[in-house]
């Protein structure tokens, strides 16, 4: 028998850890997470006093960076960003080609691959100055990819970007926003939204930025890194969740809305069925993030003049998994993503969109995560080792004997 944790290879010892639950890929400096304690800081700043205080763009410069901006470089960097929203025009014909129905995720990453083709003199990972335009760039065009990859589902003309707007009431004008026709934006909206943007920004070693730093250890791209982990995030146990989070809402609704027969559901593990949007892999506590959605989800659904009854379901599943054993043994709580359907759903976004919002809020600390390990001395090309469980050497049989 094999014991688990040390096992002796055909190449010498290696440590079998699926999942990597407990081994760490890389030093970072970017973001501290104690999820016994519920915590979460970038580059040292809790994510609460972030979250009140700062802005996306802000706290993108921070997880780049390092540093909070001074005035200067905060106004340097925005107006960057603002300055490089368009699309290439041959680029705008890319969505063209999409079926019509595609998920919006498949298409972001198609996009941000594509950049690579556009932008061919920034493919050198460690020219400086190029890797600074290219995150540049990115920041500024995913919100009009994203928003692109809305109106071509729906059907409506793309609108170029305003380039006097603010980063969220730029994305929010091109995604809801019709052409020759005012666009009234909502302050609360914009807030919000920026604060989810921030909330999403950066979370360590987790299954789309480890993707981000696998594909650059290779020495690829940024774009080509970053559309991978559009790619991984994309996954239902990940980013995907919060699009799941709804339809299991939705469909408790539509059943009756008894949310006691579908935790009973979730407890007999009844065809794989999750509560989705509870449990997280380090947080064994209340993610921090999740309480600041939550208060999120009720100012902005209070304001409605119709109360959306998913969010009554979704506290009343809370409160039932809080006080269930099965939760409570296995530290299973609400993860970021089990509010903030709701609240994009309030805003009018389709579920399909949801895991772009979230793909648009980790875009700094995928960059920041990248350039870190660009930057890092010590990085090699990750390749991790494999136990074998197969057949040892066997003779070939001809196919006419088999
Ligand atoms: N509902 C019901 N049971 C759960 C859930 C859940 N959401 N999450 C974990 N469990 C149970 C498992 O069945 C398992 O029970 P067992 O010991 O009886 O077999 C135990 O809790 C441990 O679960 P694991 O899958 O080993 O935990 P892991 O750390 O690998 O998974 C994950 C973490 C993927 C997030 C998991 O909790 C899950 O699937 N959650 C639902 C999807 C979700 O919300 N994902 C978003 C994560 S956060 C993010 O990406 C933003």
């Amino acid at each position: 028998g094999l014991e688990i944790g040390k096992l002796l290879s055909n190449t010498g010892q290696v440590t079998l850890d699926t999942g990597f639950v407990n081994t760490a890929s890389c030093v970072s400096s970017i973001t501290y997470i104690d999820g016994d304690a519920g915590i979460l800081r970038y580059r040292g700043y809790p994510i609460e006093e972030l979250a009140e205080k700062s802005t996306f763009l802000e706290s993108s410069y921070l997880l780049i960076h390092g540093e909070l901006p001074t005035t200067a470089q905060l106004e340097e960097f925005t107006d960057r960003i603002q300055h490089h929203t368009l699309l290439h025009e041959e680029m705008r014909r890319f969505f063209d080609g999409f079926p019509r129905d595609a998920h919006p995720m498949a298409v972001l990453s198609s996009a941000v691959s594509a950049l690579s083709t556009f932008y061919q003199d920034s493919l050198n990972p460690f020219d400086t100055e190029q890797v600074e335009i290219s995150t540049i760039r990115l920041l500024a065009k995913v919100p009009t990819i994203a928003s692109y990859a809305y109106k071509k589902a729906i059907g409506q003309p793309m609108l170029y970007p305003d380039n006097s707007l603010g980063y969220v009431e730029n994305f929010l004008r091109m995604t809801f926003g019709v052409p020759a026709t005012p666009y009234e934006l909502d302050p609360v909206q914009v807030k919000v939204l920026d604060m989810l943007l921030l909330l999403h920004a950066d979370h360590e070693q987790n299954c789309s930025t480890s993707t981000v730093r696998l594909v650059g250890s290779s020495q690829a791209n940024l774009f080509a890194s970053v559309s991978a982990g559009v790619n991984a995030l994309f996954g239902p146990l990940h980013g995907g969740a919060n699009q799941a989070v709804l339809e299991m809402l939705q469909e408790i609704h539509t059943d009756g809305g008894d949310v006691g027969a579908f935790v009973r559901k979730v407890k007999n593990k009844e065809a794989g069925v999750r509560l989705m949007g509870f449990g997280h892999r380090v947080y064994k506590n209340y993610d921090p993030r999740a309480a600041l959605v939550k208060k999120a989800a009720q100012d902005v659904l209070g304001r409605m003049a119709k109360p959306d009854p998913l969010l009554d379901l979704a506290m009343q599943l809370e409160e039932i998994a809080l006080a269930d054993d099965f939760f409570v043994s296995r530290k299973l709580y609400p993860n970021v993503d089990f509010y903030t359907g709701l609240i994009y759903k309030a805003m009018g976004f389709p579920t399909t969109m949801f895991t772009v919002l979230f793909a648009l809020g980790r875009l700094p600390g995928w960059i920041a995560q990248w350039r870190e390990m660009i930057n890092d001395p010590e990085t090699k090309i990750g390749r991790p080792r494999q136990v074998y469980t197969g057949y040892g050497a066997r003779d070939y049989a001809p196919i006419a004997g088999r």
